[in-house]
């Protein structure tokens, strides 16, 4: 498939489905703040994600359940200030709009007014159908999540590939396309098998982001303090690591101690 390059000077949810219909693939990557989303922004990256992964890499909890509406305006309004061309994605935080389409509603307008976001993001499929429909028709654009949502942890006991048997499989499918015929603008596909990824992009019009889903999808996602190496400890197979920063900024923290101590930092030039 050729790759053809449009200039967009800002992403919409239009100009995604339009990148999928050209063959041109989509870049995402998260950010929960101002500083690390202007970076994202300016380097060209089409969507940033304001994902519930904040509650694991900025706050260190072990899942992403704990962390809040409230967190999540926050690390969005942050964002939000930073861009000018990436469409900013927020996730839906566990507990928001699983239990009534209506609590859905409100937890999702609340993101859009109080932190400028362009989309929400929700992970499920007919289980939480009523409550997409209900957010959609408030104008709202929905991205979906399917495979492995981490918010369901308790419910699968790990983190391994998702969906390698033909039933849970055959549900993905089933989801993917109920998600496009609900009006969902993209959906993201999270550690499944590759073939199974393609396969799926291949069967909806709407673009399929992957993570740990393979080539065959429309666009990649990667967690940034994972793909930067600011993370360590977290090494699945899908994750390509551009940087080492764990290393550089521990070498450049243990360098300006040693300075400080030893009286190097600041010199003549570095004072008034
Ligand atoms: O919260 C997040 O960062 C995500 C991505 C892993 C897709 O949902």
């Amino acid at each position: 498939m050729s790759v053809a390059k449009k200039e967009y000077k800002r992403i919409t949810v239009k100009s995604l489905v339009d990148m999928k219909s050209r063959g041109e693939k989509i870049s995402m990557l998260t950010a929960y703040d101002y500083t690390m989303a202007k970076i994202v922004d300016g380097a060209g990256i089409d969507v940033i994600l304001v994902g519930d992964s904040a509650s694991n890499v900025m706050a260190g909890h072990e899942t992403t359940l704990p962390i809040t509406l409230d967190h999540m305006i926050y690390h969005a309004s942050s964002v939000v200030r930073a861009i000018d061309r990436a469409l900013v994605v927020v996730d839906l935080p566990f507990g928001t709009y699983q239990s009534d389409p209506k609590e859905a509603l409100r937890s999702a307008i609340r993101i859009m007014k109080e932190s400028g976001g362009h989309a929400v993001k929700m992970e499920g499929g007919k289980e939480i159908k009523e409550s997409i429909k209900r957010i959609l028709n408030a104008g709202i654009p929905v991205m979906g999540h399917l495979g492995l949502t981490p918010q369901s942890i308790y419910k699968f006991g790990t983190y391994t590939v998702r969906a390698k048997e033909e039933q849970e499989a055959k549900q993905l499918k089933e989801d993917a396309l109920m998600l496009e015929k609900a009006g969902c603008f993209a959906l993201v596909l999270e550690k499944i098998p590759a073939k199974l990824a393609k396969e799926v992009a291949k069967s909806v019009n709407i673009p399929v982001i992957g993570i740990g889903a393979g080539n065959g999808v429309d666009g990649q996602v990667l967690v940034t303090h994972d793909m930067v190496g600011m993370t360590h400890e977290f090494n699945p197979r899908f994750l390509r690591r551009y940087m080492n920063l764990y290393e550089e900024m521990t070498n450049a923290f243990s360098q300006y101690g040693k300075d400080v101590k030893s009286g190097d930092f600041p010199n003549d030039k570095e004072q008034y």
